[in-house]
C-alpha cells in the first residue's frame, strides 16, 4: 500500500491536459456487427468488448501453420442484460477504458472494462450500481457472462480458492509450434459473475469488482489478482487511468478545426498502442495486423461472416507500417519490437541455412518459435523480403537513437541481426553473366505475382541491407570485420535495380507488364519509406503508373498512404488528399475500428482491428503531412497543412536524445524542445542558408514553413561556429529546466519499474 502511495504523490508530474472531448467516442449501440467491437489490452492481455476471447502475448496452440492465439475463455465479458431505458457506450482513449451507462427502471449503472496499464496480468471489470433519486430499491441488475465454448486450445483444469467467488483454472496448451517445444501454462484467476446484482436497503450505490488475473506464472497470476483484490475500485482505476494518460503525454497529434480526424488520429494510436507494453521488454513476441485482441482459428460462423484475423502471427506490418510513426513518439515500444525480431534470431539462421544460405532468414510470418508459421505456400516460399524490412525497421531505429540507444540496441543483439541480415542478402543475391547480381524467385509486397525475378522493392532493400553494417562501421558504431564489409559493398554496389529508361519509372519485376493489376503499393514504396534517391519526374512517374493498376479493393497494408507521402514530396496537395481519405473508408463503426479491406468491398471487411492500417494513416500523417525523413546525419522536416484544420502539432517527438514539438499554423513552423538527455548536445535547425541555429529547451523557435532540417550537434562545436551568437546567455536557466525534467523523468521512471517488477 505505501508504494501504492508513493506511486500516486510521484505520478502526478508525468499527467498531461488536453482536449478530453477527441478522445471520447460514444454510441448509442454497440455494434450489432461484433467486429467492429473495440479492443482493450495493455500489450500483455487484450480481449475484444464481449467477445469470448482473452489473449496473451507469446500464448499460441497449434502445429507450424496451424498455429494460433489460443483462446482463453472470457470471464471479463459481463455485460448487463435488464432492459433499460437508455443507454450509451462510450470508448475513453485518454484512459483506456470502455464504459457501458445505462438506465434501468429503478437503477443506473456504469460498467467499466479496462486492461490494467499498469499491472499487465490484469482484466477488470467495475460495475456500479446507483439508485436514482426517486427509486428506493435497486435490484436484480441482471448480468451476462460470456465466457462461450470451453477452449479446445488447452487442457484446462480447475482447483478451488479459498476466497469468496474466486476461481481459479490452470493448464497447458494442447500442441506447440514444434514438437520439442515446451507448452506453455495459463494461471488464470477470476472473480465469477453472479446472475445478478443487487443493492442492499441501506446502499446508495456500490461499485462490485470483477478482476480477472492471468499469467504464465503462477507467482504472479496469484499475486496480480491478491492485488487487485486488496485495492479499491477507484484506486485499481487511478493508477491505470494515470498510465495512459502518461502515455498521451509521451506522444501525440493534435489537430485544429476536424473533430473527426482527431478521433481518428487518437484511435490509430489508441488501437496500437493497446497491444503494446508499455514497459521495455526483451519478452514481446511482436504485433500482429490484427492487434493482441484477436487471432484465435477461423470462426466461420460468427455475426458477420468469417473472422480471419491472421492467427496472432507477426508479419512486415509491424517492422514496415507500424513500427516507424510509433517510434518516433514512443522509441522504447519501436524497441521493444525489434525486440521481438532479435528473440528469434536462433531459429531464423537455422532457416537461412537448412535454404543453402547464410546469416539469417525471417517467416513470413512468426508466432512464437520463429519457424514459419505461414499456410500460403507461395507466400512463406517467396515473400522474403520481410528479412530486408526487418534491417530497414534497424536502420530507421538508428538513425532516430541518439548514440547511447544505438549502442544498447547494437550491443545487445543488434549488430548481429545486422549483420546477419546482410550475410543472408549476400548469400541470396546471384552474380548474372552481366555482372551484376541478381535476385530471382520472390514475390514482393503486390502478392498478386510471384516467382517473379529482381523485385525492384526486394532489391534495393536488400541493397539497403547490405549497405548497413558498412553505415555502422563509418559512424564508429561497430566494429566489423574489413574484408566481410567489402564483400556486402560488391554486391550492394551492383545489385540489379530495373529502370525503364523510355518511360522514366520503376518496372516492379522482370518482365512486369502495365497492363496487368496489383495488390498493394509496391514500386511506390521506393520513394518512401526506402528513400530511393530519385528526380522528380521519375518519382511522379511511380505515383501515377502505380496508381492507375492498383487494385481499389485490394487488401491494404497502407498502399493509399503512401501515395499520401509521395504526392506530398511532389507538393502535389489536392491528389495527396484524394488518397488519404481513401484510408477512411476502412475505419467501421462508432469506435473506428479498422479492417483491411473497405466493409463494402466484394469479400468483406477481412482482417479487422486492422493496425497496420491505423500505422498507414498515422504515416501519412507524420511522414506525409509532417514531412519527417530520418537521413544518416539529420531529421528532415517539410510541414503541410492538413486540409479541414488550421493548425496541427506533432507534441513529444524524440529524435536522438531531444523531446519536442513541431507545430504548422497558418505559414509558420514552429519547433520547441522540452528535453535533453545530454547536456553537452544542442538540437539545431539548419535553414536554407546552411547555419545551424541552436534550439533552446523551452524557447519555441518560429520560422516561415520551409522545408528545414534539425541535427545534433556538440555544444562545444555550435558556440565556436556561432561566434557572439547569445547561446550562454540562457544557460543557466536552461540548465535548471533540464535538472528538473531529469529528476521527474528519474523518478517516473523508477515508480514503474518498482510497481512493475
Ligand atoms: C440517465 O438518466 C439521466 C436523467 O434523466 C440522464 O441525464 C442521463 O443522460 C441518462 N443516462 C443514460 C446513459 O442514458
Ligand atoms: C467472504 O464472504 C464472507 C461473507 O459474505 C465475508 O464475511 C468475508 O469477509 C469474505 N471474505 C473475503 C476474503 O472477501
Ligand atoms: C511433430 O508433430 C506433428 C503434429 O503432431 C506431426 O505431424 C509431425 O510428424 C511431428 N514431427 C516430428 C519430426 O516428429
Ligand atoms: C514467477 O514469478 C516470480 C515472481 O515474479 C519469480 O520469483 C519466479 O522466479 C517466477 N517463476 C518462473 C518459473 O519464472
Ligand atoms: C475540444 O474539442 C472539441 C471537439 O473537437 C472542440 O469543439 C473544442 O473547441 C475543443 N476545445 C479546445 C479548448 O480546444
Ligand atoms: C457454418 O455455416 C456454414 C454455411 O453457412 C454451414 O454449412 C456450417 O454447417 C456451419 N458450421 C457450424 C459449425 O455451425
Ligand atoms: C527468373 O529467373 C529464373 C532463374 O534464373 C529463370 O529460369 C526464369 O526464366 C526467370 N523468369 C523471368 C520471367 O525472367
Ligand atoms: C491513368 O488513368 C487515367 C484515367 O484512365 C489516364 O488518363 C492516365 O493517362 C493514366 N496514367 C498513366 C500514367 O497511365
Ligand atoms: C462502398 O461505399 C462507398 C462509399 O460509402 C462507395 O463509394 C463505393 O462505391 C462502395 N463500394 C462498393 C464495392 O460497393
Ligand atoms: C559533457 O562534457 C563534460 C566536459 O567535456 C564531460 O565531463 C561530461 O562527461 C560530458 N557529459 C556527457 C553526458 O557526455
Ligand atoms: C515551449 O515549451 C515550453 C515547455 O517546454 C512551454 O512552457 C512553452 O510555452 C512552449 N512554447 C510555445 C510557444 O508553445
Ligand atoms: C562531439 O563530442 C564527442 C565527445 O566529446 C566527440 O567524440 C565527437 O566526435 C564530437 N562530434 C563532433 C561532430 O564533433
Amino acid at each position: 500500500m505505501a508504494l501504492v502511495l508513493v506511486a500516486l504523490v510521484i505520478i502526478v508530474p508525468c499527467m498531461c491536459s488536453g482536449n478530453t472531448t477527441s478522445f471520447i467516442l460514444d454510441s448509442k449501440r454497440f455494434p450489432d456487427d461484433d467486429r467492429f467491437a473495440p479492443p482493450i489490452g495493455n500489450g500483455y492481455l487484450a480481449t475484444n468488448l464481449f467477445s469470448d476471447a482473452i489473449y496473451v502475448d507469446g500464448v499460441f496452440n497449434g502445429y507450424r501453420k496451424d498455429s494460433h492465439r489460443a483462446r482463453i475463455p472470457s470471464t471479463a465479458s459481463i455485460r448487463v442484460t435488464s432492459e433499460v431505458i437508455s443507454d450509451v457506450y462510450r470508448l475513453d482513449m485518454r484512459n483506456g477504458v470502455f464504459i457501458h451507462k445505462a438506465n434501468l427502471s429503478n437503477c443506473e449503472v456504469e460498467a467499466q472494462y479496462f486492461a490494467h496499464r499498469l499491472f499487465p496480468n490484469l482484466l477488470i471489470v467495475l460495475i456500479k450500481l446507483m439508485k436514482t433519486s426517486l427509486s428506493h430499491t435497486c435490484l436484480n441488475v441482471h448480468l451476462h457472462l460470456n465466457t462461450g465454448k470451453s477452449s479446445p486450445d488447452f487442457s484446462l483444469e480447475q482447483k478451488m480458492v479459498n476466497i469468496n467467488n474466486t476461481r481459479y483454472q490452470y493448464g497447458p496448451i494442447v500442441q506447440p509450434e514444434t514438437n520439442s517445444s515446451a507448452l506453455p501454462t495459463i494461471h488464470h484467476y477470476w472473480t465469477h459473475a453472479p446472475k445478478s446484482l443487487s443493492l442492499t436497503a441501506s446502499e446508495k450505490s456500490h461499485t462490485f469488482k470483477f478482476i480477472t488475473s492471468i499469467h504464465t506464472n503462477k507467482t504472479r497470476a496469484s499475486h496480480g489478482y491478491s492485488t487487485a483484490l486488496a485495492m479499491s475500485a477507484d484506486e485499481l482505476y487511478w493508477l491505470h487511468s494515470k498510465m495512459w494518460q502518461g502515455l498521451w503525454k509521451n506522444g501525440k497529434i493534435e489537430t485544429v478545426g476536424d473533430t473527426d480526424l482527431q478521433q481518428t488520429i487518437n484511435a490509430c494510436f489508441y488501437h496500437i498502442l493497446s497491444s503494446l507494453p508499455s514497459k521495455r521488454t526483451d519478452s514481446f513476441h511482436g504485433l500482429s495486423p490484427g492487434g493482441l485482441s484477436r487471432g484465435g482459428k477461423l470462426l466461420p460462423n460468427v455475426s458477420g461472416g468469417p473472422h480471419n484475423d491472421y492467427a496472432g502471427h507477426v508479419f512486415w506490418d509491424m517492422d514496415t507500417w507500424i513500427m516507424p510513426p510509433i517510434m518516433m513518439f514512443y522509441p522504447d515500444m519501436a524497441r521493444t519490437m525489434i525486440g521481438s525480431r532479435l528473440r528469434v534470431l536462433p531459429v531464423v539462421k537455422v532457416r537461412a541455412k537448412a535454404s543453402g544460405y547464410e546469416g539469417a532468414q525471417f517467416p513470413w510470418e512468426q508466432a512464437f518459435t520463429g519457424y514459419e508459421t505461414c499456410p500460403w505456400k507461395p507466400a512463406s516460399d517467396y515473400q522474403i523480403h520481410v528479412t530486408a524490412d526487418v534491417g530497414l525497421s534497424l536502420r530507421h531505429y538508428l538513425a532516430a537513437s541518439s548514440t547511447t540507444r544505438a549502442a544498447e540496441l547494437l550491443d545487445n543483439g543488434g549488430t548481429d541481426l545486422v549483420l546477419e541480415i546482410a550475410r543472408f542478402w549476400k548469400s541470396r543475391a546471384v552474380k548474372s553473366t552481366e555482372g551484376d547480381y541478381v535476385i530471382t524467385g520472390v514475390m514482393g509486397p503486390d502478392e498478386y505475382h510471384f516467382n517473379i525475378n529482381n523485385s525492384v522493392f526486394t532489391n534495393y532493400n536488400a541493397k539497403l541491407s547490405m549497405e548497413l553494417p558498412d553505415l555502422l562501421m563509418k559512424k564508429n558504431l561497430a566494429s566489423l570485420d574489413k574484408i566481410e564489409l567489402d564483400g556486402f559493398l560488391e554486391v550492394s554496389n551492383k545489385i540489379r535495380i530495373l529502370y525503364d529508361q523510355q518511360h522514366d519509372f520503376h518496372p516492379q519485376f522482370d518482365g512486369f507488364s502495365l497492363k496487368e493489376k496489383i495488390k498493394q503499393s509496391d514500386v511506390v514504396l521506393l520513394g518512401f519509406p526506402l528513400q530511393m534517391p530519385m528526380s522528380r519526374a521519375t518519382r511522379r512517374n511511380d505515383l501515377e503508373i502505380y496508381e492507375n493498376v492498383t487494385d481499389r479493393y485490394g487488401p491494404d497494408t497502407g498502399t493509399w498512404s503512401m501515395h499520401t507521402v509521395g504526392w506530398l514530396e511532389l507538393g502535389e496537395a489536392q491528389r495527396a488528399h484524394q488518397n488519404f481519405r481513401m484510408m477512411f473508408r476502412n475505419i467501421n463503426g462508432p469506435f473506428k475500428v479498422f479492417s483491411e479491406k473497405p466493409a463494402n468491398s466484394t469479400e468483406g471487411p477481412r482482417c479487422v482491428n486492422f493496425i497496420t492500417g491505423a500505422g498507414g494513416l498515422l504515416q501519412a500523417v507524420v511522414f506525409g503531412y509532417g514531412g519527417l525523413r530520418l537521413t544518416d546525419d539529420h531529421l528532415e522536416v517539410s510541414m503541410s497543412g492538413i486540409p479541414g484544420t488550421s493548425a496541427w502539432a506533432m507534441n513529444d517527438l524524440k529524435y536522438r536524445g531531444f523531446t519536442f514539438d513541431l507545430r504548422l499554423a497558418d505559414t509558420v513552423v514552429s519547433v520547441n524542445v522540452s528535453e535533453s538527455e545530454d547536456a553537452n548536445k544542442t538540437l539545431t535547425m539548419v535553414l536554407q542558408d546552411g547555419y545551424p541555429y541552436p534550439l533552446q529547451i523551452g524557447r519555441a523557435r518560429e520560422t516561415p514553413n520551409k522545408a528545414f532540417r534539425l541535427r545534433v550537434m556538440n555544444m562545444s562545436d555550435v558556440r565556436v561556429h556561432s561566434g557572439g551568437q547569445s547561446v550562454t546567455g540562457d544557460f543557466l536557466r536552461e540548465w535548471i529546466l533540464l535538472v528538473v525534467l531529469m529528476i521527474t523523468n528519474l523518478l517516473c521512471s523508477a515508480v514503474v519499474n518498482n510497481v512493475l517488477y
